[in-house]
């Protein structure tokens, strides 16, 4: 088993432990039921869709009488965002030694590791620590744009070598479940 899954298998266990830990009450963030947060948040079928699993796979209590702070939700999201990017960034590491690519598209995917994903979830991390250490969310939207935009490096890098195999499909997720995380947190009103 994959370590990244060990980790996720983890923190499906922990999941209702940190949630509780998550529930701060700061001054304007709504509670909320998990489906209504999800249906505030999403503003496509695709994200509501995602971000619904989301709290499935996190085991969180769906009925509409159980609410929490939106905080809650949005650390999730950010969790799920945060394995997302790292199982990429594992498999987008195997691939700088595969000698059936070209070294271009090696090399492209030495940067990606290093110049995007590397950096990217030191981002995801910072926002996780600001929104579990109080209640000033200023700045956020700027980090969850430099975290979207590391991504976007990559998948340029890959498209303009007309990379299309599997890691491509695995960055186009990333992106959607960071769109999750970022959706979710503006209902803290960022
Ligand atoms: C190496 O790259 C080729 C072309 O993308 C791919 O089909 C193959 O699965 C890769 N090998 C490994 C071990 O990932």
């Amino acid at each position: 088993m994959m370590i990244t899954t060990k980790i996720f298998l983890l923190l499906l266990v922990l999941a209702p432990l940190r949630m509780a830990a998550a529930g701060k009450n700061c001054p304007g963030v709504p509670w909320l039921g998990a489906v209504a947060a999800c249906g505030k948040a999403s503003g496509t079928k695709l994200i509501y869709n995602l971000c619904i699993r989301t709290m499935r796979d996190y085991e969180v209590d769906m009925s509409p009488s159980h609410k929490e702070a939106v905080t809650a939700y949005v650390i999730i999201a950010l969790e799920a965002a945060t394995n997302s990017y790292q199982e990429t960034e594992v498999a987008a590491s195997n691939q700088i030694d595969n000698t059936s690519l070209s070294h271009q598209v090696r090399d492209a995917f030495q940067a990606c590791v290093d110049d995007d994903y590397l950096p990217a979830e030191a981002t995801l991390d910072h926002i996780d620590d600001v929104l579990r250490s109080g209640c000033n969310f200023a700045g956020l939207a700027d980090a969850y744009m430099s975290g979207m935009m590391s991504l976007e490096r990559c998948r340029d890098r890959l498209l303009s070598l007309r990379y299309s195999a599997s890691v491509y499909s695995m960055i186009l997720v990333d992106r959607q479940r960071v769109s999750l995380a970022l959706s979710l947190t503006k209902l803290l009103g960022i």
